[in-house]
């Protein structure tokens, strides 16, 4: 091994979204030697894609408070969220908003000047009275406005940036520490290890897992991936979001702001069905409560088109200023994938993929942490995770919008503080574990060495329909198991997989295969954490439980790899400095 690329860093960033650019920058700011490895260009990552806005509780638009936000956040969790840590959130998301328009971040204005912002879903005044408008937004562009000013001031602040690599596991040593990971360069195929004092993980979600989805095909879920091949569980991973209003039968994003700008949903008759299943909020209602009701009005034969498949998403009586003003990018996605202008026909939307609740558990402070069942939480010492690949726990069983843009620069700011103490104490690089580093090598191998077998894209394609079939909107045990059966048996399927058939092999096709792995493990954590959750809360909806239990299931679960063991530990009810919020009935 002693011929491998070999490189050191203070910090190893793996991934280049908002997460991992906001902790860079605050660590290349103190003067820390910084690597950010992406597999895509860094504007690629998939911050770009998110398009609403961000919540900060800056009351530019109408009286607001943090600790309203923290109300709806909670309440928006079904509970299940970490009040400390959606405390902690809440109270520096204005701060930061700030932060980042300060940083160049390009806002839309309001006629006096101040950030634009939106009404959003689950969104209220004075703990759950009248709608909100919480939501900062660069038109509905603002992920992309926020990854481009970030990307801009780390090239300034002298980041380094490994773009187009592939991490492919991280590197430890015998003690737990991390020691950075070994990454495979896309273009050239030669692998190189990167040792780091901190390793921070902000690899994003990995909706990629189901066929219908609002996420890049780079949301593989490689983090999460990773952190289970170590031995380490990942959370709540039975919580995925459905967003309501995908593009039907396609799968990309139509903000939720076009509701916000006071767009609604219509089924065959014409009718505002939202006002049946959520009277006061009607379409901004949490997305869990809105994906419920579309696919509800579908299945009861009220869906619109030849196949009744779909429900319609109305902007037509907004007008075209406020079309282009404020949803540009939509009418743009709308004329490309549908040829249809929402100034004059509506789009028809379904649920689909869109964001990972669960993921790595963590603490406040972005350390990974192995939680106990019963006493305190154990930092791997080295290893960091934020974003949406993490589980800090401030989305629970359902994440508001808005609250993602959020998350990742809470947490990514977090983080960063953290290792800054960190490096201060522990001034040198430990000794780099070579075993670590030949097992992580091993999984390349497997694939350079296979020559017959089933192809990656096929299994990867079933694997989505089946998550889509079998773990979606409505979830029943006898659905669940089935699902269950078989993503194993694809786990199987993969094992004699094959990359190519030719006798020629791209890097792209490894970098799939190893893609596909990831995916498989973050599938199975979601399956059999689902099947195992007999209650109905959030996104997790059981029709065979359709209650909430707070009696047995106030409790985040702990997916292990080894042996597909679930775990539990308890929610952290107490907040930071403030009451707790008590579980109550969830109604908009
Ligand atoms: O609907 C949206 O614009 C998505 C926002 C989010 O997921 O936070």
């Amino acid at each position: 091994m002693s011929g491998l690329r070999r490189r050191k860093f203070d910090v190893l960033v793996i991934g280049a979204g908002g997460g991992g650019l906001r902790a860079a920058l605050q660590l290349a700011q103190v003067e820390a030697d910084v690597a950010v490895l992406s597999k895509v260009f860094p504007t690629r990552s998939h911050t770009v894609a998110a398009q609403g806005g961000i919540n900060a509780a800056l009351a530019n638009a109408l009286p607001d408070d943090w600790h309203w936000h923290m109300y709806d956040t909670v309440k928006g969790s079904d509970y299940l969220g970490d009040q400390d840590a959606i405390e902690y959130m809440c109270r520096a998301a204005t701060h930061l908003v700030i932060e980042l328009e300060h940083a160049g971040v390009p806002f839309s204005r309001q006629e006096n000047g101040k950030i634009y912002q939106r009404p959003f879903g689950g969104q209220s005044q004075n703990f759950g009275g009248e709608q909100a408008a919480r939501t900062c937004a660069a038109a509905d562009r603002t992920g992309h406005a926020i990854l481009h000013t970030l990307y801009q001031q780390n090239i300034q602040a002298r980041t380094h940036f490994f773009d187009e690599y592939f991490a492919i596991d991280l590197i430890s040593d015998d003690n737990g520490n991390t020691l950075g990971a070994v990454a495979l360069e896309i273009a050239t195929g030669e692998p190189i290890i990167i040792e780091a004092r901190c390793t921070l993980l902000a690899t994003g979600g990995a909706a990629q897992i189901f066929r219908t989805n609002t996420n890049a095909r780079i949301n593989t879920g490689d983090g999460m991936g990773m952190v289970l091949r170590t031995g380490m569980p990942l959370q709540d991973m039975e919580f995925f979001q459905f967003h309501p209003t995908g593009i039907a039968g396609k799968g990309m994003l139509i903000t939720e702001g076009a509701r916000g700008e006071g767009g609604y949903l219509v089924n065959k008759e014409g009718e505002r069905f939202m006002e049946r299943y959520a009277p006061s909020a009607k379409d901004l209602a949490s997305r869990d409560v809105v994906s419920r009701a579309v696919a509800t009005e579908v299945r009861e034969g009220r869906g619109c088109g030849p196949q009744g498949d779909h429900v319609l998403l109305k902007l037509d009586h907004l007008g075209d200023a406020v079309v282009a003003k404020k949803l540009p990018g939509i009418r743009e996605l709308a004329r490309t994938f549908l040829h249809l202008d929402p100034v004059d026909t509506p789009i028809p939307v379904f649920p689909t993929a869109h964001y990972t609740m669960g993921g790595i558990p963590t603490n406040r402070d972005g350390q990974v942490v192995v939680p106990f069942a019963h006493g305190p939480e154990e930092p791997i010492p080295g290893l960091y995770a934020a974003g949406e690949c993490a589980c800090v726990s401030v989305h629970g069983a359902n994440r508001l919008g808005g609250n993602s843009l959020l998350d990742i620069v809470v947490f990514g700011r977090a983080a960063a503080n953290h290792i800054a103490g960190h490096l201060r104490q522990s001034r040198y690089h430990l000794p780099c574990n070579e075993e670590s580093i030949e097992r992580a090598l091993s999984r390349l191998a497997r694939w350079d060495q296979r020559r017959d077998g089933e192809s990656v894209a096929q299994l990867r394609r079933e694997l989505q329909q089946t998550m889509e079939h079998y773990c979606g909107v409505f979830r029943t045990e006898e659905v669940l198991a089935e699902g269950v059966e078989r993503v194993l048996v694809l786990e199987q399927r993969l094992q004699n997989a094959t990359l190519t058939d030719h006798s020629k092999i791209f890097n792209t096709a490894r970098i799939e295969a190893l893609e596909l792995e990831n995916m498989m493990e973050v599938a199975i954590a979601t399956v059999c954490s689902a099947l195992a959750r007999n209650e109905s809360r959030g996104a997790h909806s059981r029709v065979d439980f359709p209650e909430r239990d707070d009696e047995q299931w106030l409790k985040h679960s702990l997916f292990f790899k080894q042996g597909r063991r679930l775990d539990y530990k308890p929610v952290r009810t107490k907040p930071l400095t403030v009451d707790s919020f008590p579980p109550k009935p969830r109604v908009y």
